[in-house]
């Protein structure tokens, strides 16, 4: 079925132009940004978006890295959107990503890896809510 993913172009991948680029190897795969904004994160987003990670050691290093530059936060729109953004991001670790993936490509790091999908169509759906409001939306 054609449904919705949520995707973030992180700071890394706008701090080298790489918008563009990352933006391609997803419509390559198959996916359609149906709703795209280029946002400077304040401290009050990183942590809300990133509230399930709150107790783990990254998290001051993940939102300080997500409020450093900006971002471009995107609703993708695909046959299977969840499963097919994510093969296409590949693995957290770069080290350990497909060839051919976005992450293999571009990332640096497993805290800089260029981009963030949503795992399950459920967080999906929750996190498209916290960027766009419905008319954002535009499929
Ligand atoms: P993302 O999909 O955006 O969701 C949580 C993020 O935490 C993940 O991508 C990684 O970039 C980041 N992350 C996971 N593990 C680590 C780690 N060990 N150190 C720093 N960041 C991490």
């Amino acid at each position: 079925a054609v449904t919705r993913t949520f995707s973030i172009i992180k700071p890394d991948a706008t701090r080298r132009n790489l918008t563009g680029a990352v933006t391609a190897k997803l419509e390559e795969a198959g996916l359609r940004v149906v709703a795209s904004k280029r946002i400077h994160m304040t401290k009050e987003q990183a942590e809300g978006f990133y509230a399930v990670h709150k107790e783990r050691p990254f998290f001051g290093e993940l939102t300080e890295f997500m409020m450093s530059e900006p971002v471009v936060v995107q609703v993708l729109e695909g046959e299977d959107a969840v499963k097919r953004n994510r093969d296409v991001m590949g693995a957290t670790n770069p080290a350990e990503a497909d060839e051919g993936t976005i992450r293999k490509e571009f990332a640096l790091s497993i805290g800089e890896n260029t981009v963030h999908g949503s795992d399950s169509e459920e967080n999906a759906a929750i996190e498209i809510a916290f960027f766009f409001n419905d008319d954002e939306i535009v499929g």
